[in-house]
């Protein structure tokens, strides 16, 4: 019976049939019927609650919503998230995560890697690498919609990650795997100083923040974490074959953006009001360079400890 209504499932897999897949939901615990994507609440979040950020939410939006569009996508989606240290990398893949699926960043379909926590020693990459690739192609296998997301790609170890080339490409198809409707993204700092010279260039000339283009900025990033030894891609095969989607830069952050932050942290501790709060710990940041005091050099990431201190 759930053999049939599976059929059903999948090749009637639209409006007219939710009677099955409710049938068939209640019955089973696909992946398919948790993955509940709302771009249009992605989109939302990320306008709302990223500050400083136009690069990230426009590829982020724009990539997301191509891929989940195309019902038999040729290759999964993958994304490399670069750029100094509190500047919203690991908070645009939370807000990933949870537009995603139904049970958000909790899913059992969300993977996450960090590698001081899970590759802790470098001299076991060997046995890493089989780990790692089993752990990937048994969650393929559970569920094609598996989504992986490995943080602070800079500690990672060379030459672990060059394991998943099979899986980031364009492969075939295998039975009850299918590869190419995974999303795949990396996060790592490797490639700010390219980016915040950038941004800084932009700003010492008097242009808009909005006005740095990406075309400019993803050949440069691919070549910085090609060639530097702790972007966690040193060498790798991954960045030869250009089996990243996309490199989303993330800008440095001002002080209107940190005040931003300060300003969202208190509404959520109930301290709305508090503008003098907003304007102390906005004073109270370091900012570079020396000459201009143009980004913070935290990003936000000291903004609870810094309100701490002040409210
Ligand atoms: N652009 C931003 N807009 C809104 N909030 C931000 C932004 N950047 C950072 N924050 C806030 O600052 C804190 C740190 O951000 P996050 O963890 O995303 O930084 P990160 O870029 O991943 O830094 P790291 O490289 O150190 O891991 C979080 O609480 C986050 O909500
Ligand atoms: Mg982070």
């Amino acid at each position: 019976m759930l053999a049939i209504l599976s059929v059903l499932f999948l090749y009637l897999y639209s409006p007219v049939c939710g009677v099955f897949q409710k049938l068939y939901c209640s019955m089973s615990d696909s992946c398919e019927c948790d993955f509940k994507p709302n771009i249009r609440d992605l989109e939302w979040d990320l306008y709302k609650n990223v500050y400083g950020q136009h690069l990230a939410q426009e590829i982020v939006s724009e990539e997301v919503a191509r891929f989940l569009q195309n019902k038999s996508p040729e290759r999964p989606l993958v994304l490399s998230f670069h750029g100094s240290s509190g500047t919203g990398k690991t908070l645009v893949s939370s807000m990933l995560g949870n537009h995603l699926y139904g049970s958000a960043m909790s899913s059992p379909y969300i993977h996450q890697f960090i590698p001081t926590l899970h590759f802790p020693f470098p001299d076991r990459v060997k046995e890493y690498r089989e780990e790692l690739k089993n752990w990937v192609q048994g969650n393929l296998t559970e569920c094609a919609r598996s989504v992986f997301f490995f943080d602070e790609m800079e500690k990672m170890p060379p030459g672990l990650i060059d394991v998943l080339e099979p899986f980031l490409g364009p492969s075939h198809v295998v039975f009850r795997t299918n590869y190419r409707k995974a999303i795949y993204v990396f996060i790592g700092t490797t490639g700010y100083k390219v980016i915040n010279k950038m941004a800084l260039e932009s700003r010492q000339a008097g242009r808009d923040r909005e006005d740095i283009k990406l075309a400019d900025l993803q050949a440069a990033i691919a070549q910085v974490v090609y060639n530097s030894t702790t972007s966690g891609f040193f060498q790798s095969r991954v960045i030869l074959q250009k089996l990243i989607t996309r490199f989303v830069p993330f800008l440095p952050l001002s002080r209107r953006h940190v005040e931003r932050c300060v300003h969202s942290q208190l509404c959520q501790r109930g301290s709305c009001g508090r503008s003098d709060v907003v304007e102390a710990v906005g004073g109270d940041m370091l900012y570079t360079p020396v000459q201009g005091h143009y980004f913070s050099t935290t990003g936000c990431k000291a903004v609870p400890a810094k309100i701490n201190l002040f409210l």
